[in-house]
C-alpha cells in the first residue's frame, strides 16, 4: 500500500487522521480538496508532500484546458503548507511538464512517486550502515513526530532507518515520542511500529532529555522539512530540544532525509518560514478542551536545529557532517 498515488484520474490516499484507529483510504478529484486535506494533515510528511504536489498538479492538468488557470490552482498546492520545500518542489517538478500535455505532468509524477521509495530504502541502507560505523551494531533509537512509510510514498526516512536496522535483526530499542499537539509520533509512529514488530516504548515529548540522560538512547534520529544551504535543519517542533539534549549527553544527532529536502535558495535556518498552526490544536486533544476557556497558545509547527547540533545529514546520496563543518550546498556560511 503506497501512501499516496494515482488511480484513474483520481488521487486515492491514506487518511492519516483517521489513524490509529481507522485505515481509511480518500479519493481527490479536486485540487481545492487536495489543499484542504494538506491543510488538516490527512496528508503530511515533507517526502509525502513532495508526491502530493506533483499528483495535484497532474489533477489541474487533466481538470484545466488553460494553462494560466493551471498554474493558480499549482500556486495555491505550493502554498497549502510553507515550510516542508518538498511541496513546492513536487509542484514545481510536475508543472515543467505542462507543455507536454496532462499525461505528461501524470507520468512525472508517478516517476517521482517510484524514486520516492527507492531513495528511502537507499537513506535506509546507508543511515543503518552509517551507525555501524560509529560503533552502533545495535542501537537503541529515539526518534521523533512520523518519519515512516506514511510520510513518504512507501518505506519511510528516519523510521526507514529503523525499518531496515529491525530487517536486518539489528535494532535494540526505539523510544517514540508522542510528538504534541498532533500526536504524530503516537498516532502514526506507533502504529507503524506495531505493524514492523519492533520493540518500542511511547514517550511524553517532556521525557525524552531525562530518557537521553538515564542513557538508555544511543542516537537521535529525526527527519527534516527543509535543510537550508549551510546545514541548519527544520522539523517538527521539539527537534532542536532533541539535538541540545544529544548534544549535552554526548549521543549523535542524525537527520534522514531525501536531497529534495535540501534548499539551495535557503542560506541559514533564520530564512525558513515556520508555519504556525491553529490555537485548537493546543488547546484541545482528542476533541477534549485541556485548557481553560479563553486560553491562547503559541502552535509553532516546526523548529530550527543548528547545523553545528548535526552530526550527520542522511541522503540517498551520501552522508555529511554539519557539526564538522560540511554543508550540504557548498558556499560561504552566512553566520
Ligand atoms: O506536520 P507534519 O506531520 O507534516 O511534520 C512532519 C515532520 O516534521 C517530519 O519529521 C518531516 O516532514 C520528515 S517526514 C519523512
Amino acid at each position: 500500500l503506497r501512501t499516496i498515488d494515482w488511480d484513474d484520474g483520481a488521487i486515492v490516499m491514506v487518511d492519516q487522521t483517521a489513524l490509529p484507529d481507522r485505515l481509511v483510504t480518500l479519493r481527490i478529484e479536486a485540487v481545492e480538496d487536495l489543499v484542504a486535506a494538506i491543510g488538516r494533515l490527512a496528508v503530511r510528511g515533507a517526502p509525502a508532500l513532495e508526491a502530493a504536489g506533483a499528483l495535484g498538479v497532474a489533477l489541474a492538468a487533466r481538470g484545466e484546458r488553460d494553462p494560466g488557470r493551471v498554474r493558480a490552482l499549482a500556486a495555491r498546492l505550493a502554498a497549502a503548507r510553507p515550510t516542508a520545500v518538498n511541496l513546492e518542489r513536487g509542484v514545481r517538478r510536475a508543472l515543467a511538464r505542462l507543455d507536454d500535455g496532462p499525461d505528461a505532468v501524470r507520468d512525472e509524477a508517478l516517476a517521482l512517486l517510484a524514486e520516492d521509495e527507492a531513495r528511502n530504502r537507499a537513506i535506509g541502507r546507508r543511515g543503518a550502515a552509517f551507525l555501524a560505523d560509529l560503533g552502533l551494531e545495535r542501537p537503541r533509537v529515539l526518534t521523533h513526530c512520523n518519519t515512516g512509510a506514511l510520510a513518504t510514498v512507501g518505506w519511510g526516512t528516519a523510521l526507514g532507518i529503523v525499518r531496515w536496522l529491525h530487517a536486518a535483526g539489528r535494532l535494540g530499542m526505539v523510544y517514540a515520542t508522542e510528538t504534541r499537539p498532533l500526536l504524530q509520533g503516537s498516532r502514526l509512529t506507533a502504529w507503524e511500529l506495531e505493524d514492523m514488530g519492533a520493540e518500542y516504548r511511547l514517550v511524553v515529548d517532556g521525557a525524552a532529555a531525562a530518557i537521553v540522560a538515564r542513557g538508555l538512547v544511543d542516537v537521535v534520529l529525526v527527519g527534516a522539512d527543509r535543510i537550508a544551504a549551510n546545514g541548519d535543519v527544520a522539523n517538527k517542533i521539539g527537534t532542536y530540544a532533541l539535538a541540545l539534549a544529544a548534544a549535552r549527553h554526548g549521543i549523535p544527532m542524525v537527520v534522514a532525509a531525501p536531497e529534495s529536502t535540501i534548499d539551495p535558495a535557503t542560506s541559514a535556518g533564520t530564512a525558513i518560514a515556520i508555519e504556525v498552526r491553529p490555537d485548537a490544536e493546543v488547546l484541545r486533544c482528542g476533541g477534549v478542551s485541556v485548557a481553560p476557556r479563553g486560553a491562547a497558545a503559541l502552535n509553532l509547527a516546526f523548529d530550527v536545529t543548528p547545523a553545528d547540533l548535526v552530526t550527520a545529514l542522511v541522503t540517498e546520496r551520501r552522508v555529511l557532517r554539519p557539526a564538522a563543518g560540511e554543508r550540504p550546498v557548498p558556499g560561504e556560511d552566512p553566520r
